[in-house]
């Protein structure tokens, strides 16, 4: 079986040599202007995938020899019917390597699969003689990470938009603010970050990325085909703006710092006039910082806010996004007021559910991110020395055994856009420990993501993922050997 995760649609072995990428190996694009952009692109990724720098050449001046990898665009690639813009085609065969897709996101597709396809061979990468067709179940595959309980650099976050590039995945949403940080730069704002990033969770070290930052992390995640998406939580997980901006408290006495890992006591207040100039400023530029179309608004955990200001500021909040030509996300609890988030998070099913159902019939999307399959800060079994375990202990088949269209009875199969992993900081402070709870499960929520219903199933997967860990070694990045699966050779 080839070690292709998540599943592809059509994987077939075929007879023939290996192709063999080396030193004298180009990449070689179709001829149209696009085409030759994408390949000088790419270039940098086939580099990383094969330890060295590989030239461009176009096709209709070079016809492509054994060892070159070629890239075209064609409407044609993937499977017969299949309308994502992502779907590709990967065929090596008589020691060419061919990657044909529908858009540059799908040669993207592409080249992960070629990641996962390549062994080392002296003087380069092998990769048996292959086809593969395919193309993703669910146009929204996420991870949301946490960067306010504990900070992550923009180094490690490109280290983990490198990941999830290998597993297809095509969301990164940033949970950029809570009650114990303010991880975003704000030009509006300054004191934002002046005085609400400057601890965490524990008391250890804050940090916030500026907008420099920002744009810095948007750029890498698009060459990978990655929308970054912004969280402002509101109006609750609010306690380091509300430290930060006095004026947001009915006294007028900025909060103090919370280092705790409590969540629900904290609220912006509708009442106060200052509320509302806070929104339009902080939206306002969050919005133009934003490459992609979505803002996520937070909406979770509001206890201390009396349902009535919930409303006004979900509402508000929503509004000033739209106005700003953005599309509000919202975890589950914003679909209780109609009208505002376009797409909402489920995360908690011991929450109603019955408001998704409703939201959904009035067009509203769905992305599924339920805590016992795909929060991923769960602990992996008791005792686990990372981690939480309020959801219950998420083991690999845990995350991997699921049904994204059945997580929320009663709701429109059609409205369910896709799925998130979710990785909460309380207790990771390292990229070691934060790639620990990711490695291996964030591949079985790929899987859900990208995989047909009918397509999916564990010994399949535990067969296909066993092989996987070696190239995660190599690659740097801590993972945690789930005794649910006979990892090849170790
Ligand atoms: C959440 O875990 N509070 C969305």
């Amino acid at each position: 079986m080839l070690p292709i995760v998540p599943r592809p649609v059509e994987a077939t072995l075929l007879d023939g040599a290996p192709s063999v990428l080396t030193s004298q190996s180009r990449l070689v694009t179709g001829p149209s202007a696009e085409e030759v952009g994408a390949g000088v692109l790419l270039a940098n990724l086939v580099g990383a995938l094969i330890d060295r720098s590989i030239s461009v050449a176009r096709l209709d001046e070079e016809p492509p020899r054994p060892g070159d990898l070629v890239l075209r665009l064609d409407e044609s690639a993937g499977p017969q019917g299949a309308t994502s813009t992502e779907r590709y085609t990967f065929d090596s065969r008589d020691g060419v390597v061919e990657i044909v897709a529908a858009s540059v996101d799908g040669l993207v597709r592409g080249m992960a699969t070629l990641g996962q396809l390549l062994e080392p061979v002296v003087g380069g990468y092998s990769i048996p003689a292959v086809r593969v067709v395919d193309a993703p179940r669910f146009a929204w595959r996420g991870l949301s990470l946490d960067v306010a309980r504990h900070f992550f650099a923009v180094e490690d976050v490109k280290r983990v938009l490198q990941l999830m590039a290998r597993l297809k995945l095509n969301v990164l949403h940033l949970h950029l603010t809570d009650d114990q940080g303010w991880r975003l730069e704000i030009p509006s704002r300054p004191e934002l970050t002046r005085l609400g990033a400057t601890t965490s969770v524990g008391g250890g070290p804050g940090g916030f990325f500026s907008v420099e930052d920002f744009a810095e992390l948007q750029t890498f995640a698009h060459a990978r085909g990655i929308t970054v998406i912004p969280e402002i939580d509101l109006p609750g997980h609010t306690n380091a703006a509300l430290h930060a901006c006095p004026e947001l408290n009915a006294d007028g006495e900025p909060k103090p710092v919370y280092t705790g890992i409590e969540v629900g006591f904290s609220s912006l207040d509708a009442s106060l006039p200052a509320t509302e100039r806070f929104l339009r400023d902080v939206l306002g530029d969050v919005a133009a910082m934003t490459r992609g179309p979505w803002v996520h608004l937070g909406g979770d955990e509001a206890h201390d806010t009396p349902p009535e200001d919930y409303a006004a500021i979900v509402r508000l909040a929503a509004e000033i996004l739209r106005e700003h030509g953005k599309v509000p996300v919202g975890w589950q609890e914003a679909a209780g007021v109609p009208g505002t988030a376009q797409v909402v998070q489920v995360w908690h099913t011991g929450i109603p559910l019955e408001p998704l159902a409703a939201a959904a019939a009035s067009g509203v999307q769905v992305v599924m991110s339920p805590a016992e399959h795909a929060y991923l800060d769960m602990k992996y079994h008791e005792g686990f020395p990372l981690g939480l375990e309020w959801a219950g202990f998420v083991e690999l088949r845990d995350s991997y055994e699921w049904e994204p269209t059945e997580v929320v009875p009663g709701l429109d199969p059609d409205a369910v856009v896709g799925v998130e992993a979710a990785v909460w900081t309380e207790t990771l402070t390292t990229l070691d420990e934060l790639t620990t709870m990711l490695l291996p499960r964030l591949t079985a929520v790929a899987e859900a993501a990208w995989s047909a219903r009918e397509r999916r199933d564990w010994d399949s997967y535990a067969e296909r993922v066993r092989g996987l860990w070696p190239r995660w070694e190599r690659l740097g990045f801590s993972w945690h050997p789930s005794p649910q699966v006979d990892w090849a050779g170790r």
